[in-house]
């Protein structure tokens, strides 16, 4: 299949290749689009036919469920039960919706079960990008997006690499531009006593512990623990092709590059002026541009045929824990 893209502003009104996005939709077909976390792989999330398609294109093994985009709180409705968790619902909607909250909610039976994986809850959001919301304004239904990479990989956050992961998987990419966030949605889950973050993200605990009293910090132990309702966490994430190695201390660094025989070694760093011999030094200042770009320094690194990323390991507090998070999927080891 050819794989074209088509440029969207964002700020434009509908315009040819959006009308070309929707028909594709309304027509069972996948879309990949821009959110405010990530791109998405999107298709109608009610109808099994085009759901069994985002699983082909990516690869995505059968077991690890979808995220329904919605439009607002009433379309949230049509697809989970929310009368246990109504006012929480509504207050945390209110308040980070649009925005890069996914909620876990008990599902309704309108929505096929290959979405939710067999589980008996789904997960939903309101994306802030107004690309994506405009496809579901005008598609009228939910529709279901993971991240658009092929399963494993990291996340796009640029139609670019959207393309190196899916060219001729997918008809249609709808390049937006470079998503604001970089990062994936923070899942909680609202389907038990005992709301719990699934996977944490751009939005932190303290965020969102106000309304949620008692919210813990995500832990990987916990999660890991009771796997059945973070289905997708086991899997190995997030991998570029080049090795990412975490690092503690830059002097333990120096003494890693003299001992491997990298080609073409990249160290990520957090403190401004560092030089590292013959390897490519790469200066975010703070975690937030850290994790804004991170994946594209992965994208960029892989385009340059760099063999090795060392990254700093960061505390795991607040937006740490979320980089951290992915940071230990992406990385062979730490030194
Ligand atoms: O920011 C995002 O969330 C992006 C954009 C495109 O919206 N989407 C995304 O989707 O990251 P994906 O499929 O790559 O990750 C969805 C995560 C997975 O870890 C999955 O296991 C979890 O949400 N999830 C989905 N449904 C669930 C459910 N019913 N219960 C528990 N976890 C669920
Ligand atoms: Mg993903």
């Amino acid at each position: 299949m050819k794989t074209k893209l088509s440029i969207v502003d964002p700020k434009a009104p509908l315009e040819a290749p959006l009308t070309e996005a929707v028909a594709l939709l309304k027509n069972d077909e996948v879309v990949a689009f821009p959110t405010e976390t990530v791109y998405g792989l999107g298709a109608n999330g009610l109808s099994e036919k085009a759901v069994a398609k985002i699983f082909k294109a990516k690869g995505r093994p059968a077991d690890n469920p979808l995220i329904l985009h919605v439009a607002d709180l009433a379309m949230v409705a049509q697809v989970a039960e929310i009368s246990q968790a109504g006012a929480v619902v509504e207050q945390l909607g209110k308040k980070f919706w649009p925005g890069p909250l996914t909620l876990v909610l008990p599902k309704k039976p309108i929505v096929p079960n290959l979405v939710t994986a067999g589980l008996s809850t789904v997960a939903v959001r309101v994306p802030a990008h107004p690309v994506a919301q405009k496809l579901i304004e005008e598609c009228g239904f939910a529709l279901a997006a993971p991240s658009a990479n092929r399963s494993g990989r990291p996340s796009p956050t640029t139609a670019d690499m959207v393309l190196a992961d899916l060219d001729t998987k997918i008809g249609l990419i709808l390049d937006g531009g470079r998503c604001d966030i970089g990062l994936e949605s923070t899942v909680v889950d609202l389907s038990i006593d005992s709301p719990a973050i699934l996977r944490p993200g751009r939005l932190i605990a303290a965020e969102l512990a106000p309304y949620l009293p008692g919210l813990a910090e995500y832990t990987a132990t916990k999660v890991q623990q009771e796997t059945p309702r973070a289905p997708g966490m086991h899997y190995q994430h997030y991998t570029p092709d080049a090795k990412v190695v975490l690092y503690a201390d830059i002097e333990a660094v120096k003494d890693f590059l003299k001992s491997e025989s990298a080609r073409k070694p990249v160290v990520i760093t957090l403190a401004k002026g560092l030089e590292m011999g013959n390897a490519e030094v790469i200066y975010f200042e703070g975690l937030e541009a850290l994790t804004q770009n991170l994946y594209y320094t992965f994208y960029e690194a892989e385009q340059n045929e760099v063999d090795l990323i060392l990254v700093p390991q960061v505390e795991e507090r607040g937006l740490g824990t979320s980089l951290m998070n992915r940071l230990k999927k992406a990385a062979s080891f730490s030194i």
